[in-house]
């Protein structure tokens, strides 16, 4: 078997952990889960992004020193991880000493591909990023992310020759060593590629930020904070001389969003080719999540808070609804009205129930014993397939095709009249293939509801049953009058 390693971005830590950053942590969760179950040793790893102006600018307003704002927020999105049983194997902090000791090796080790030149030209904290006049103008001088005007900047700067990899990155892209998942992206970078990259900027004068990574070598530098924080991926492994950097590097699948799609298909491969170093095989690229139709905002009123929902439905009913009902390959909404339509008709009424059934006869009819559990016979090509492409969406959809098949079966054979027939052989054998059913849709459940995998694993075993307290999907008092708030 082999090595897997699969990471997310680091989100920034000026703000709370919003639905965006669960998905993506939940999506990673269940390439990592299913690699596993594949037997191969896996490497996950998340993070936080914690240097730059805008986490400066946020830790002013708070009246907090930047490290006393970074440690409260990163703690809230390791937190955030574990509350969505997200199995991950590292969290990197970008304040990590071992992160910024490798960050000044590597800028060392790009020698040469850095030069200093002066920038003249746009800058947005809010994004922490460079714009050209070009994008500027387009957006009359204001940033239309953050609602403020771009800062015009005339500094000198170290520069990184991203224009020299150009066509080796083209190159990577069409020849298929570097994929980029879904195509409508692979498309776009092609095209940012066409026009040509311009070499880019990759610090920052000190007295305008400060609170980075200091260039090795210039006591008036700091690495802009994107240089930095792209490297997380190969400092968290221990570039360059640990075993884990020299075993799992090129990463299997690297998670991002697509607003960040540049850094990651255009700076990063530039950067790891300055290395000497293998591209990832795979850059997967999810949408945006829009709340109630309506862009995520604290001001708009609509922020939702994805502990809040796992309080009140449980892990995996929020895990199901995001990697299902937010397209994998587009934007998606998350609405309460859909998520308690999901959660009702296809948790509750569909899977819950075809547990529920089956445990319920197998107990009336036959004591709790199943007898020997014939082995799974469905086709699972098609979800395969959708997991390697991370069409998570599609691969929960060939789930489900089996628990309908299962609901129909058991509505069509009608165990309860066969009972009444008194037919026991033909009887034992329907409910040993529900239950084997059940078994094969646990499996393939796993990665993405773990803990329904595994309570639907503890019902059926052993030849027995063992019923369940409570049902799988409750649909309880308490949670239609939290839902009527
Ligand atoms: N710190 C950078 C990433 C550095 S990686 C070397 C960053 N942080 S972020 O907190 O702004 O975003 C983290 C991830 O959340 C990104 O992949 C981003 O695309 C994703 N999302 C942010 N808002 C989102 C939605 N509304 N919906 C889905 N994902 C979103 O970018």
């Amino acid at each position: 078997m082999s090595n897997y390693y699969v990471t997310t971005s680091i989100p920034y830590v000026n703000g709370e952990p919003h639905l965006g950053h669960a998905m993506e942590f939940i999506m990673a969760d269940v390439l990592t889960r299913a690699a596993r179950q594949q037997g191969e040793t896996v490497i996950f790893s998340t993070g936080s992004d914690e240097h730059g102006g805008k986490i400066a600018e946020k830790a002013a307003e708070l009246g907090l020193k930047p490290k006393e704002l970074a440690d409260k927020m990163s703690a809230q999105f390791s937190g955030l991880a574990k509350a969505l049983n997200i199995s991950n194997d590292r969290f990197i902090r970008t304040t990590d000493p071992g992160h910024e000791q490798r960050s000044k090796l590597i800028w060392k080790a790009l020698a040469k591909d850095i030069y200093k030149s002066k920038y003249i030209g746009w800058y947005c904290t809010g994004d922490e990023a460079f714009f050209t006049e070009t994008e500027v103008k387009a957006n009359n001088g204001v940033c239309p992310n953050h609602n403020r005007p771009y800062e015009k900047i005339e500094e000198e700067n170290y520069f990184l020759r991203l224009s020299k990899y150009n066509d080796a990155i083209r190159e990577a892209i069409t020849s298929g060593s570097f994929q980029i998942y879904p195509d409508t992206r692979r498309n776009e970078i092609l095209s940012v590629l066409d026009e040509g990259l311009e070499d880019i900027s990759i610090s920052r004068p000190k007295e305008k930020v400060s609170w980075g990574i200091p260039v090795p070598g210039d006591a008036h530098q700091m690495m802009y904070v994107w240089f930095e924080a792209l490297l997380n991926y190969i400092t968290v492994l221990g570039y360059p001389e640990h075993d884990d950097f020299k075993q799992f590097w090129p990463a299997d699948v690297q998670v991002v969003g697509k607003d960040i799609i540049r850094f990651h298909a255009a700076i990063w491969p530039a950067i790891l080719m300055g290395l000497e170093l293998p591209l990832p095989k795979v850059l997967y690229v999810h949408g945006f999540i829009t709340v109630e139709g309506k862009k995520m905002s604290k001001s708009l009123g609509n922020y939702v808070a994805p502990l809040d929902i796992v309080k009140k439905y449980g892990v995996d009913p929020f895990r199901y609804y995001l990697l299902r009902h937010i397209p994998s390959y587009n934007d998606g909404d998350f609405s309460q009205a859909t998520f308690e339509a999901a959660y009702n008709n296809e948790l509750a009424n569909e899977l819950g129930n075809a547990v529920q059934r089956t445990a319920a006869m197998i107990e009336k009819y036959q004591d709790g014993v199943v007898g020997e559990i014939p082995p799974a016979e469905h086709d699972i090509g098609e979800y395969k397939l959708a997991l390697q492409a991370c069409r998570f969406d599609k691969a929960l959809d060939e789930v489900w095709n089996q628990v309908r098949g299962l609901n129909q079966y058991i509505d069509q054979e009608k165990p309860w009249m066969i009972a009444k027939e008194g037919d026991t052989d033909h009887l034992r054998e329907v409910l040993a293939y529900q239950a084997s059913n059940l078994l094969e849709i646990a499996e393939l459940l796993e990665p993405f509801m773990p803990e329904t995998a595994a309570k639907i694993q503890a019902v059926f075993r052993d030849g027995k049953v063992y019923p369940i307290e409570g049902t799988l999907f409750p649909k309880s008092e308490t949670k239609d009058e939290a839902s009527e708030e």
